[in-house]
């Protein structure tokens, strides 16, 4: 029985967890999002979120993780319901597991297309033109055309739905454990040789470098931009990014660590998969997309592809290309290297989604490890599906704001208030420093306390009112006398995507563009529909669950 599934070293346990947070977002999103909000000026955001939010809300997660797996429960219904009285509790920990599955659905597809990338390079490599008609054969996606799909590009998607499925129902230790202990170390082998040679570049003595990689490293890492410290945007994007690549308010971090006994340490063993993520993305993750791309491309010229807001084009359209300069033995080395990169971290993530829908069917319902695999992948594909046939414009941004931006803040935002406030802070910090082999500065008791949700707090109402001359731009116009501006949502305020705010149909559209952004409308308030479903569903399971213990079942 899963019940006594533990973590088989401690080595292993911190390999599994960074595996778990060190994923896509490290190599493709942070880059990107740190490009788009001006280099150097994103760092500072970044890493005060990184301090107030980020790391307090990891230790509070192990903590609440290793409290719940003692008594028997491995997702957040369990666990949150184990530490609040108010019997709503279990029912918030649900969107513990709906983030995970939703996040998977499209995660999975990312997956799918590395895993493709990284065949096709090792085949012979990509030519000039090729990247971006590979891209179209694997996803069918056209301008404009609301089915985009390709049956090379589905059947890759099975497999790797297939692949993750096959470890998960391996179990803990045999599956999740023994991938990162072979998946992470071969991903810091890969990473480090592409940086090396990627820093090697070098303009004098080669033609086709056009400015010094050093240039790309040296956007992010140089003098910060202190004007932008009071753009709200760049501290939203930044609290953004901490939140995704730590993988934290998501429900996945409180599985892995609900795994530990009762009197193993969270703190330093915390604290170090925490750093073990930064690590990989600013030293690692700044290191490669950005001044591979500048090298031949130029600073601006990197600039002007992320402004279009996606980091996709320069790793999947950009990079092969670019590789072709390493000569025509490396060059398909090289994007095997990428994109196996990429698939490492993305593989050792979305394992993470999936356990802890897992641990939930196998605790709450007492189902076998395989059954609950089987399960798993129907949830999936319920998700899966539409995000595969429909144009990225739909269903996969749509996952990805809901699942994989908004929810997070919600759920992090409930978990603090659990654990500061209803579990209680003298408690909590009690659990914390239970067995900790590192001294946790007193500092934290009153940043969890108050500091990390009032942050959260702010972040959640910028992110739902945010006008359309942003916040900056609001704040700016009242300064300097100008008055209130005219108000509107911005596109990608919450309130603004529940309006399609961010999908209005372009002027002087053609017949067939206004009915496709009548269908991407249409499809959006669809699969907003399935996200709810799937939370009715799991409210109900675990109604049902709490009702079968209440009649002299399992103790909860
Ligand atoms: N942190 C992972 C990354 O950087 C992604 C991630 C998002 C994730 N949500 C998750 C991982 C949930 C595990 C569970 O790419
Ligand atoms: N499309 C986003 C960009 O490039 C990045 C992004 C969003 C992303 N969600 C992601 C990257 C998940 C990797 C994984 O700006």
């Amino acid at each position: 029985m899963a019940k006594h599934e533990r973590w088989a070293s401690r080595i292993g346990l911190v390999l599994a967890m960074a595996g778990n947070a060190v994923g896509l977002g490290n190599f493709l999103r942070f880059p990107a999002q740190a490009a788009q909000n001006g280099g150097g000026a994103f760092m500072i955001p970044y890493l005060v979120s990184l301090l107030v939010m980020g790391i307090p809300l990891m230790w509070i997660e192990w903590t609440m993780g290793r409290y719940g797996g003692s008594l028997g429960h491995h997702s957040t219904p369990g666990i949150f319901q184990s530490m609040g009285k108010s019997r709503a509790w279990k029912y918030l920990g649900v969107l513990g597991l709906l983030t995970c599955l939703g996040i998977a659905s499209y995660y999975l597809y990312i997956e799918s297309w590395c895993l493709s990338y990284a065949i096709y390079s090792l085949l012979g490599g990509f030519g000039a033109d090729e990247p971006a008609s590979f891209f179209g054969r694997i996803t069918g996606q056209s301008d404009n055309q609301l089915f985009a799909f390709s049956i090379p590009g589905l059947v890759m998607f099975a497999i790797c739905i297939g692949i993750n499925i096959f470890i998960l129902s391996r179990g803990v230790s045999g599956g999740i454990e023994v991938v990162a202990k072979v998946a992470m170390p071969l991903l810091l082998l890969f990473g480090v040789v592409l940086a090396v040679r990627g820093l090697m570049s070098d303009p004098i003595s080669d033609e086709a470098v056009k400015e010094s990689p050093w240039v790309g490293l040296n956007y992010i890492w140089s003098v910060p931009d202190f004007t932008q410290i009071a753009n709200p945007a760049v501290w939203l994007a930044a609290a953004g990014q901490i939140f995704f690549t730590l993988s934290i308010g998501m429900g996945s971090i409180h599985c892995y660590a609900s795994y530990l006994r009762k009197k193993d340490d969270v703190a330093l063993t915390g604290a170090t998969t925490a750093w073990t993520n930064q690590m990989c993305e600013v030293v690692i993750g700044s290191a490669l997309l950005l001044p591979i791309a500048v090298s031949y491309l130029g600073l601006q010229g990197v600039k002007d592809s992320v402004a279009g807001g996606s980091g996709f084009g320069l790793a999947f359209f950009t990079l092969p290309t670019l590789f072709n300069n390493w000569g025509p033995q490396f060059a398909p080395l090289a994007g095997f290297l990428w994109f196996g990169l990429l698939f490492l971290a993305a593989i050792t993530s979305s394992l993470a989604m999936g356990q802890p829908v897992m641990a939930f069917l196998e605790d709450e319902f007492k189902l076998s490890r395989v059954k609950a695999s089987w399960a798993l992948m129907g949830m999936l594909l319920f998700l899966a599906v539409p995000v595969a046939l429909i144009h990225e414009q739909g269903v996969f941004s749509d996952f990805d704001f809901w699942v994989g931006t908004f929810a997070l803040v919600v759920f992090a935002l409930m978990e603090v208030i659990l654990f500061a406030w209803a579990f209680g802070m003298d408690k909590g910090w009690e659990e914390l420093t239970r067995g900790a082999e590192l001294k946790v500065p007193r500092a934290f008791f009153y940043i969890m306390k108050y500091v990390t949700p009032t942050f959260i707090i702010v972040i959640l109402l910028a992110a739902i009112f945010k006008p359309s001359v942003g916040w900056d731009g609001f704040f700016g116009s009242i300064g300097s006398g100008q008055g209130v501006p005219a108000w509107e949502w911005d596109a990608d305020s919450v309130i603004g995507k529940i309006l399609h705010k961010d999908l209005v149909t372009p002027e002087d559209a053609s017949p067939e563009v206004v009915t496709y952004y009548e269908n991407l409308r249409t499809v959006r308030t669809y699969d907003r529909i399935g996200l709810l479903a799937i939370f009715a569903f799991f409210s109900i399971l675990v109604a049902i669950a709490w009702r079968r213990k209440g009649k002299g079942g399992t103790p909860s």
